[in-house]
């Protein structure tokens, strides 16, 4: 795993030659988590690599959902991530269902899982224990799917938030299991994750910020809706009174600042909340203001995509003609590899 650092150097010092991976479930809420831990960093990296971002429908429908609306959810994903910077002329976005080559690898890898392995990934765990009533085989191998997407692109580089770096430790090593056990053919890819942002927690202040949780702050919400989000959020528990002195590092608000304000604000927040010279509101209210600016762009970009439905068409189309071609390739290989053909 390695740490991006926040400021990347001049594009044009860079060669563009590798192959980047990364993926998000079509939720129609993408959500600050997903912004700051994974979306944020796609966008630094676009002129970096060989960008290809999944809308991993495939991955969605391991929890309980309703068809009718699938094709929404997918759409507005696309549409969030394109206007929080994806620019579709500089890398290619497409939905994993359609390229089904996702799932004849998974099955390929599948056999070279042990199952015991699967059994203690920790957000299966944790899944299972949440939807009892619901654990399928689909949850159960999820992350073989997930190095599937990855290696089917030979990915080097997957930018990820620090809930999906055990997965892509599955990934390397499932790549070196492949390599071993038939010849050297994929690369063993890399998570980068971001220095900061890497784990949002939810208002709740306790769990991940995640959709499913309900504790989210919404990547297109309007900003009075924010506010009213943001107000009552759980801060430091141990600052019960506005003298009690904070401790930055166990506030998740302050973890958000970092995402979103320069350093001289983050300074501002670090020296006010140790010496109790602000208040948490003080604090919430300026981490609002630098969070509009960057998420009131992104917003008016969303507004405008809705009214020209057709870029996120011809996105999706584009990316899903080149990926089809890409992931036929290394199914070739991988067929005469396997002794499949
Ligand atoms: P998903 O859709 O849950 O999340 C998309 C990205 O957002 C990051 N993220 C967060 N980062 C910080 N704080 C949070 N609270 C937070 N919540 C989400 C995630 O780490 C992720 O990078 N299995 C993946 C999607 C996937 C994928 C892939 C990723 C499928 N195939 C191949 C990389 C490579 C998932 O469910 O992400």
């Amino acid at each position: 795993m390695s740490e991006l650092p926040d400021s990347r150097p001049e594009a044009a010092e860079i060669q563009r030659t590798g192959i980047l991976f990364s993926g998000i479930q079509p939720s129609g809420n993408i959500h600050i988590g997903n912004y700051c831990g994974a979306i944020r960093n796609w966008v630094r990296l676009l002129d970096d690599y060989h960008c290809i971002f999944s809308i991993v429908d495939y991955h969605a429908i391991t929890a309980p959902y309703d068809p009718s609306i699938m094709q929404a959810r997918i759409r507005q994903a696309t549409l969030a991530n394109i206007a929080a910077g994806l620019d579709p002329e500089r890398c290619l976005i497409f939905v994993q269902s359609q390229v089904p080559e996702h799932t004849e690898l998974t099955w390929i890898f599948n056999t070279l899982t042990p199952m015991g392995l699967l059994g203690r990934m920790t957000q299966f765990k944790e899944k299972s224990r949440r939807s009892e009533e619901n654990i399928n085989v689909g949850l159960y191998d999820y992350p073989v799917l997930q190095a599937a997407d990855v290696l089917l692109y030979r990915a080097e580089a997957v930018p990820v938030g620090e809930d999906q770096v055990q997965h892509i430790e599955f990934t390397r090593d499932l790549a070196r299991k492949f390599n071993l056990r038939f010849e050297p053919y994929f690369p063993e890819p890399q998570a980068l994750v971001p220095s900061s942002g890497a784990r949002i927690l939810g208002l709740d202040g306790k769990s991940k910020m995640s959709k499913s949780l309900d504790n989210y702050i919404g990547l297109l919400e309007e900003p009075e809706a924010i506010w009213e989000k943001l107000r009552p959020a759980v801060t430091d528990e141990k600052r019960i009174r506005r003298s009690d002195p904070g401790e930055p590092g166990d506030c998740n608000i302050y973890t958000i600042h970092q995402c979103f304000s320069p350093p001289e604000v983050q300074e501002w927040v670090v020296d006010g909340c140790r010496s109790a010279g602000i208040g948490c509101i003080d604090c919430k209210r300026k981490l609002h203001e630098h969070m509009m600016n960057v998420l009131d762009p992104i917003r008016e970009r969303a507004k405008e995509l809705e009214r020209k439905p057709e870029v996120v068409d011809e996105a999706l189309a584009r990316g899903a003609r080149e990926c089809r071609v890409r992931a036929a390739a290394t199914m070739e290989d991988v067929r005469r590899i396997t002794g499949l053909r």
